[in-house]
């Protein structure tokens, strides 16, 4: 017989737990969507239900979730202030304590919260496509309810340092391999719950009261030290978790708890909390929530080289038609060489299986004639940045393709508007700035342009999230958001480096903020040559911000354009595989000085950042107040996606913000006294 859920007294207009009891065994179903979060109601609901089966005297209860997954996590928008009761911890330890045994039966994605109830629980089962993991670090966080402490107790100490200080999930298979499952299952829950129950194990020893053998952690130590690159809550997962071969879990937990809530208050934490959520509601502009984004089938990408075939790679794996257009069918056999290059990575590396290549392969031609691009619900450009190619691709696919369907260049610094001027249907046109390498790099950069409709922004949104990238607004500018800031950047190194620094002592100061290398390595992996021709249109036009520092040029007159131009030479010396400091630009260098007699200063690291950072942030506020980006966290979310600035830094403007706005205005007026009239004040560094 089975009792109706009523049972249950919590309040029912919250009420989001179900308690139903057959034949002696209990369903406890969460239907908490989306995802299943541990909100308070569930916590309290969850409580009231161990109290339910056991005053039933049930046997077993299965615990379920409703919808597409288990727990994935607790709930962050409790994060920002005390947690209510019950306490996640006090709700674990009465399931582990049950004299009814509870079974976790998932699916979906088991993460954080999800993880530590599973642990809580008896027995384990899981469907075989469930993963599971402790991404708390991913917030700049640690578990808070045992999750350190039971984990080592179920799969051992060194995999549990390893998934708690890494955050990276792991599938069924691997999580049972390590003993983390009494079974794996495929397909009906309900049949696999009986099953379960028709063969029951013996109760197994209660998981907190296990002993856990110590273990040998200085290589993960070492692995996890570089890893983080500054990031604090990664060390602190893992140091908790070696706790529990040492102290009691009780202890353990104690110190768990108390870290966890220390490190919600801590700025780190803080910073990666606001990227998280900005990155939702920044790929969700609320100006476009009127409008029905338009189906996207079919993609026509034109210009197959290093982006276009990473911007066809990314909408094949999305499920799209692709096609990919080039000059002549020479370069597309190349284009699509280049798209299967990646295919072919992605199901060496086991990203895809064979079938799901294949799918891609079969989604995918490649030819010289436009009338294929013709029913393409969008089509993106990548050809040469030179604005008459791009104007004559535009208006041959505006010939072709419906007035409906977008048309969009990858342009990195010109102006849309430019592009399509006089072309029909101006509405549908736009700017999709992908950073490469496409199919992996996650911001897109959306430009309208000044007669873009809303309907065009909203279908554009909605394809980049469906690629799964952050597509993040922004205005018409040379180099929009992400770019012109870069440039800012760069002006700033180029003219310490004019006054004393060396560049080397620049990139080591910046890699030493946490940037995964500094602006001269980053010169030399992408080439100088797109900047250098960049710089000198911008000198042509006379829009080239004050003072011109020409390093950069003599390198490239000399040849060494980066570690991909044929001298495999730049600021850094490739010839032997990795870059290394050359004492030619160091010479080089020393002579431009005194060739140009430029007063020589010398720059401590924290000089080399703080400058750079007054840069960045100055720039970055101009791009605000000109309307450029919508908000602060657009700037932080293009800088930490896009440029790699650490994300538990927060992003340039919340940095700033952590620094002191006094400190950062200090340093503005040093990079304004050392370079006279190049620097536009932005209103917060107005004197
Ligand atoms: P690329 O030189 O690797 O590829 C350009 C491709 O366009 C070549 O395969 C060429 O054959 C083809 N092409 C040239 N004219 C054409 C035409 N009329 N019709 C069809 N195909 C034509 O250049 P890359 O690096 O892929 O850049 C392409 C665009 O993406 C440029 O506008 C660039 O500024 C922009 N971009 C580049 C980034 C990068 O990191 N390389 C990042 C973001 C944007």
């Amino acid at each position: 017989m089975t009792t109706p859920s009523t049972t249950l007294q919590t309040d029912p207009e919250t009420r989001v737990v179900d308690v139903a009891i057959d034949n002696g065994h209990a369903l406890v179903t969460i239907d908490n969507p989306p995802v299943n979060p541990l909100s308070v109601s569930v916590r309290k609901d969850l409580m009231e239900a161990v109290r339910l089966v056991n005053e039933a005297k049930c046997k077993t209860a299965a615990l379920v979730c409703a919808g597409r997954t288990f727990v994935a996590g607790g709930d962050i928008s409790e994060f920002a202030g005390p947690p209510p009761l019950p306490h996640l911890p006090d709700v674990l330890n009465a399931i582990e304590a049950s004299e009814t045994p509870f079974i976790a039966v998932m699916h979906g994605t088991v993460l954080g919260g999800g993880l530590e109830l599973a642990l809580a629980c008896a027995w384990r089962i899981a469907d075989e496509k469930t993963k599971f993991g402790l991404p708390e670090v991913n917030l700049g966080l640690i578990p808070g309810a045992g999750g350190t402490q039971r984990l080592p107790r179920v799969i051992g100490l060194e995999r549990a340092a390893r998934m708690a200080a890494n955050g990276k999930p792991v599938n069924a298979r691997t999580f049972e391999e390590f003993g983390g499952l009494d079974l794996v299952f495929s397909g009906d829950p309900v049949q696999a719950i009986a099953s379960f129950r028709d063969n029951l194990p013996a109760r197994p020893q209660n998981t907190s009261a296990r002993p856990v053998a110590d273990a040998d952690l200085t290589a993960l130590k070492a692995e996890i030290t570089k890893s983080a690159k500054g990031a604090d809550a990664p060390m602190i997962a893992l140091e908790t978790t070696a706790l529990a071969a040492r102290v009691s879990f009780e202890e353990g937990s104690k110190i768990e708890r108390q870290t966890h809530l220390d490190l919600r208050t801590s700025a780190q934490s803080r910073a990666l909390r606001r990227l998280f959520f900005a990155s939702r509601s920044v790929t969700r502009p609320e100006r476009l929530k009127a409008f029905q984004p338009a189906e996207i089938k079919h993609v026509a990408i034109v210009g197959g080289g290093l982006m276009g075939a990473g911007i066809a790679a990314a909408s094949l794996a999305a499920g799209h038609r692709v096609t990919m257009l080039e000059r002549d069918t020479e370069s597309a056999d190349a284009g699509s060489g280049r798209v299967e290059a990646i295919i072919a990575k992605d199901l060496a590396s086991g990203r895809i299986t064979e079938a799901k290549a294949n799918a891609r392969r079969a989604a995918f031609s490649a030819g010289a004639d436009y009338a294929s691009a013709a029913d393409a619900d969008i089509a993106i450009e990548a050809v040469f940045e030179d604005p008459e190619v791009k104007r004559a691709v535009f208006s041959q696919l505006a010939d072709v393709m419906s007035e409906t369907a977008l048309i969009a260049t990858n342009t990195s610094y010109l102006d849309p508007n430019m592009i399509s001027e006089g072309m029909p249907g101006p509405g549908r046109f736009l700017g999709l700035h992908f950073f490469s390498p496409a199919n992996i790099m996650k911001l897109v950069e959306v430009v309208g342009t000044s007669v873009t409709t809303d309907q065009t922004m909203s279908t554009a949104f909605a394809f980049a999230r469906g690629l799964g990238k952050i597509p993040v607004e922004t205005g018409v500018c040379d180099g929009f958001i992400g770019n012109r800031i870069l440039s800012a950047y760069r002006r700033q190194a180029d003219y310490m480096v004019a006054d004393g620094a060396s560049p080397y002592d620049v990139d080591a100061a910046m890699r030493g903020l946490g940037m995964p290398m500094g602006p001269y390595e980053l010169q030399d992996r992408t080439g100088l040559q797109i900047s250098w021709a960049n710089r000198k249109r911008q000198l042509a036009a006379g829009t080239w911000p004050g003072r011109y520092v020409d390093i950069a040029d003599k390198l490239c007159e000399m040849g060494r354009q980066g570690r991909g131009s044929p001298a495999k030479k730049g600021w850094y010396d490739h010839t032997s595989g990795s870059g290394k400091p050359d004492p030619d630009i160091e010479a080089m260098v020393a002579a431009w000085r005194t060739e140009h007699s430029t007063a020589q200063q010398s720059f401590s690291a924290d000089d080399i950042v703080i400058r750079i950072m007054a840069a960045i942030v100055n720039e970055a506020n101009l791009i605000l107040e000109e309307g450029i980006a919508t908000s602060d966290t657009a700037i932080d979310i293009v800088w930490t996606e896009g440029y790699g600035f650490p994300k538990h830094l927060g992003g340039p403007m919340f940095w700033a913000e952590e620094t002191g706005m006094d400190r950062m205005r200090e340093a503005f007026a040093a990079i304004e006294a050392q370079s006279p009239g190049s620097w536009k004040a932005a209103g917060v560094f107005k004197s």
